[in-house]
């Protein structure tokens, strides 16, 4: 390992939201240092870099990634940027590790993927929900044969919106709620079950005027979306903006002889009443007053801190990277999103193996 304390050694690209999911999660890894960090706003990254002792700073993203100390490049820029900093980074001969989705089209999460196979470099696709400890779980517990095969799935992020100003512009990240937040059930549904999506029918609010609440916004502001998979499991996945009341995440998995349900973000063991509120309950809620149910730790229960911990391991022991969390992964993903707009917009099913 190239850092001095023989750490794997990583070089975090952005400096605000998801820059600090992954720094937080990289700082309780005893096998990782963070040495460098990139945003193209220097008092931010100024910020950052003091807050999670980051010594290196660069305003650019091509020198970050040319940086002899750093082993993995983790990208938490926005959506537009995902393709060029990986290909940058995979020039320069580093791992990488990308925030969802993979890329804002199919043709460059696809060279993407060909580009580090190409190389033998690792390209890991950072789906949380795949590592989100209830999650693991609840796939231990299917895997296990409790509820008999899987028959139907029915999963769903929601809030009220998107923080970052990116993403309110198609150019910028690709597409809506359905996109940001419909991701991450689509590719906990092919983890899951092991199989492929094979036909999509979806419908979409239009974006900005058609959509139901977020009339500034390009992308849509609430998708939902049938996935028949290849052995013939159905799966209802969804994503809105519409939610009040803080970030709703839930799945239900039905199978021949069971059920599992498991509420990702309100199903906190802490009950709060108070009447003159407190600083966080959890991600994108905005009260905290009266009945709330704070989140314990979202960098643990959501996934970040086990996935991220996962990733340095598969580059220190040179382990393959976990299925649902490859570049292909991340590819098979986007298509199954790409295939929802086309069939919202053709008003017929449409194969996400087609798009690829
Ligand atoms: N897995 C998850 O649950 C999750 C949660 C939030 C965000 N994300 C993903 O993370 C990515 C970033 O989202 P965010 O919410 O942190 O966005 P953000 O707007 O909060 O932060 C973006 C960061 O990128 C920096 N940046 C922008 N252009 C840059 C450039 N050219 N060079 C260097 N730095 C630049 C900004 O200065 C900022 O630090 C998005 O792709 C988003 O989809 C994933």
């Amino acid at each position: 390992m190239p850092t001095k304390s023989g750490k794997v050694g990583i070089g975090i690209v952005g400096a605000k939201f998801a820059g600090e999911l992954h720094a937080t999660s990289y700082a309780r890894c005893a096998d990782a240092e963070m040495v460098a960090a990139c945003s193209n706003r220097p008092e931010e990254l100024e910020e950052f870099t003091a807050r999670f002792g980051i010594k290196k700073s660069y305003l650019d993203y091509r020198e970050l990634v040319k940086d002899p100390e750093v082993d993995i490049v983790s990208i938490c820029v926005p959506n537009f940027l995902h393709y060029e900093v990986a290909m940058a980074a995979c020039e320069a001969g580093k791992h990488v590790v990308c925030e969802k989705p993979l890329a804002t089209t199919i043709e460059h999460a696809r060279e993407m993927v060909e580009a580090f196979e190409k190389k033998g470099l690792k390209l890991m696709y950072a789906e949380d929900w795949n590592f989100a400890p209830a999650l693991v779980r609840a796939k231990q517990i299917v895997d296990e044969g409790a509820i008999g095969e899987i028959l139907y799935i029915r999963a769903k992020e929601s809030h009220n919106g998107s923080h970052s100003p990116f993403a309110q512009k198609l150019e910028y990240c690709g597409g809506g709620a359905l996109l940001h937040l419909g991701c991450h059930p689509a590719a906990f549904v092919r983890y899951i079950t092991g199989q492929e999506v094979v036909e999509v029918v979806a419908s979409v609010t239009g974006g900005l005027d058609e959509n139901l609440v977020h009339k500034g916004l390009e992308g849509e502001d609430f998708g939902v979306a049938l996935l028949t998979l290849a052995n013939g499991t159905r799966a209802v996945i969804e994503g809105n903006y519409v939610t009040q009341g803080g970030m709703d995440d839930c799945v239900e998995i039905y199978g021949t002889k069971g059920v599992v349900k498991v509420d990702l973000t309100f199903g906190s063991p802490i009950s709060v009443y108070s009447s003159v509120g407190y600083s966080y309950v959890l991600e994108k809620a905005d009260m905290s007053t009266g009945w709330t149910k704070p989140a314990v730790d979202e960098f643990y229960s959501l996934g970040y801190q086990t996935e991220l911990a996962e990733f340095v391991r598969c580059v220190k022991e040179d382990l393959p990277v976990p299925q649902g969390a490859r570049g292909i992964d991340g590819l098979m993903t986007l298509a199954i999103i790409k295939a929802a707009y086309q069939s919202a917009v053709e008003g017929r099913p449409v194969d996400p193996r087609d798009l690829v």
